[in-house]
């Protein structure tokens, strides 16, 4: 089924090297923080900088050392070879530097394809966000914000989408903004499973998606088919998944009648930055459902495992008891997964470790929507959003703070209270550690101010610790025989990597370098907030140093580096990121700063309130 031909002119050439030259400043400034790649400065106050590589390539920019350690690299700076000529090739780049990163040719061609996906992808985003300011994207619902945000801030090829060509782009990529209706297929009960959050019924769900009309034609298309609701429930399928995929790996199933197509129905939805899960665009608070796509985007394959579709209502139903319990926690709303459904393929299932992107191609989570049970006044807005700067450099966070009318620390403070603190406690007082990144991470903002955070994805992007906590008792056994244990300094990552180092590292950087607020006063400023919960919580003394946050030295994990040294074979496992040499742990320093100040400057740097 060929869509409409997509509204997208060709890309002019002043947008392509802008996109390209962006691009090759966030890859060199992240395979150097990886230390795949090593610039060095050309001046002692270390504001130019020249990157030569082994194909003899030379590439010059001005930069600034971040407190993380990255390079801030000016993309208009960025000039190559003897003639310095500007930069405008992304995969020329990469080409350059081919034999430093040690690509092979294979991975080289098919890394270049998502590197060609993604600056297609960028340069619609940048068309149409140009005439936002930071103020009008702020001013944004969270779903059209999504439209108009760059993508993971580590990946440089971030938008990869491995098997979707433009007019599937057009019709389901967040930038585009197309609202689209999903396929339904009645599916055989013995052969899916369906977990249900206590006390909801399957009306429910179709609720959620359907209005009445609607229903009534599925119902009727049900019966046309001769499909009985004892014998199938319905499941909701991703348009594209449907004819890309389902059909033909899943047409035993439909020609055994245990599958079967009933149509597109119901309110249109519109993808989030994962691409895989889908608001609602009539009623924005009704559930979102997440439905695999069978494409590689961001190093995964981006479908979903039944083992997470059976857990989900009863792990994320105990997220969110323990959270509605626990004060300390008042801040946090877990994002349920009221419903899991899933539909094992009749043959690759039972192939042992067979690629895992064949084994997750059909199913669904019904989840809560951030826009649901929200108090007056306060709205959701996804994390990683903050950082987004608009064409003139200022980020939405600068925006956001100038509308609340607090410092720049005191709003600080209130981000770190809604957000790292509750994150901090939930894996200290309950050994539950989540990749806090900023698509998983939702600020929830009153006016402009944050006030929450809300949670979500819990299909292995949350894992348990290894040791016997007694909070964790009362965790349903099904949930825990599914669930990674992992040593403590594990579970450390997922907040000092997951979060710190890839939401707030971006976060920082926009802000001294838009702003002027310094690196050293914003850590200090988490630091002290860190500090002030574990003052109130000497009941987790043990725990706080179990997870100690404020150690000198904390692991580097890479990304990108092992992208491009596992290549593009099919595995049954997701990649596992690689390590490199220890980081200065930027709390640590900020620590050190405040320990060295007088009292006075002390107070001021920290922000520290009694709040
Ligand atoms: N700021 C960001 N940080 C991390 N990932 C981002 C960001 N913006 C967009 N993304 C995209 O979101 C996805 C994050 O992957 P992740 O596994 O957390 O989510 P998911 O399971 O696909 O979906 P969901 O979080 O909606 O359940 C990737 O496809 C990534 O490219
Ligand atoms: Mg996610």
């Amino acid at each position: 089924m060929l869509g409409p031909m997509p509204d997208r002119r060709p890309v002019d050439a002043a947008t392509w090297a802008e996109i390209n030259r962006a691009a090759v400043a966030k890859a060199i400034c992240e395979l150097a923080y990886e230390e795949a790649l090593s610039p060095a400065p050309l001046d002692a106050a270390q504001t130019r900088w020249e990157l030569r590589l082994a194909s003899g390539a030379v590439y010059r920019f001005h930069a600034v050392r971040r407190i993380w350690g990255q390079l801030a690299i000016r993309p208009e700076s960025l000039v190559c070879g003897q003639r310095n000529l500007p930069v405008d090739d992304a995969v020329g780049f990469f080409l350059d530097a081919r034999e430093t990163l040690d690509i092979s040719p294979a991975t080289f061609c098919t890394y270049a394809r998502e590197l060609y996906n993604t600056l297609l992808a960028d340069a619609h985003i940048v068309a149409v966000r140009a005439p936002y300011t930071a103020d009008a994207l702020a001013a944004l619902p969270d779903t059209a914000l999504q439209r108009l945000l760059d993508g993971h801030p580590k990946a440089p090829a971030n938008k990869g989408r491995l098997g979707w060509g433009l007019a599937d782009h057009a019709e389901h990529a967040p930038e585009f903004g197309g609202a689209f209706r999903l396929f339904w297929l009645a599916a055989a009960r013995d052969r899916a499973t369906l977990s249900l959050e206590p006390g909801l019924v399957e009306e429910t769900l179709l609720k959620a998606a359907l209005d009445e009309n609607e229903q009534t034609r599925l119902k009727e298309a049900c019966e046309v088919a001769g499909v009985s609701p004892a014998s199938h429930l319905l499941l909701p399928v991703h348009p594209w998944q449907w004819q890309a995929q389902i059909a033909a790996h899943y047409a035993g199933e439909v020609a055994a009648g245990r599958l079967v197509p009933l149509g597109v129905f119901g309110d249109p939805f519109v993808a989030q930055q994962s691409l895989r899960t889908l608001a609602n665009t009539r009623r924005p608070e009704s559930l979102h459902i997440k439905l695999p796509l069978t494409i590689l985007n961001t190093s995964a394959w981006r479908g979903v495992p039944g083992k997470y579709m059976k857990i989900g209502p009863a792990f994320s139903g105990w997220l969110a008891e323990m959270a509605n319990r626990d004060p300390a926690l008042r801040p946090l709303k877990v994002l349920r997964e009221v419903a899991g459904a899933f539909y094992p393929h009749p043959h690759y299932e039972r192939v042992p470790d067979a690629p895992y992107q064949f084994c997750e191609m059909l199913g669904a989570i019904w989840r809560e929507s951030p826009e649901q049970g929200l108090s007056p006044g306060h709205r959701p807005m996804m994390m990683g959003a903050l950082a987004q700067r608009d064409a003139r450099g200022r980020p939405i966070a600068s925006a956001l703070i100038a509308r609340s009318g607090l410092s720049h620390a005191d709003w600080l403070e209130r981000l770190f209270d809604a957000v790292a603190v509750p994150l901090y406690h939930f894996m200290c007082r309950y050994g539950v550690g989540f990749i806090a990144h900023g698509q998983n991470v939702t600020v929830i903002l009153d006016g402009s101010i944050p006030a929450g955070v809300a949670i979500k994805d819990f299909q292995g992007d949350a894992d348990l610790v290894d040791q016997d906590f007694a909070e964790l008792a009362s965790l349903p056994p099904a949930v825990l025989q599914v669930l990674k244990r992992r040593p403590p300094a594990h579970l450390l990552q997922h907040l000092q990597t997951g979060h710190f180092a890839s939401v707030l590292r971006f976060l920082s950087e926009a802000l001294a370098d838009h702003d002027g607020f310094d690196e050293t006063r914003f850590y200090a400023t988490l630091a002290a907030r860190l500090r002030h919960h574990q003052s109130r919580h000497p009941e987790l003394a043990d725990r706080f140093a179990l997870f100690d946050l404020f150690q000198p030295k904390i692991p580097r994990i890479a990304i990108n580096k092992v992208r491009l040294a596992i290549g593009y074979g099919d595995a049954n496992q997701r990649p596992v990121p690689a390590l490199g040499t220890q980081l200065d742990n930027p709390l640590h320093l900020a620590e050190m700063v405040l320990a060295a100040a007088g009292p006075e400057r002390r107070h001021a740097m920290s922000g520290a309130s009694a709040r």
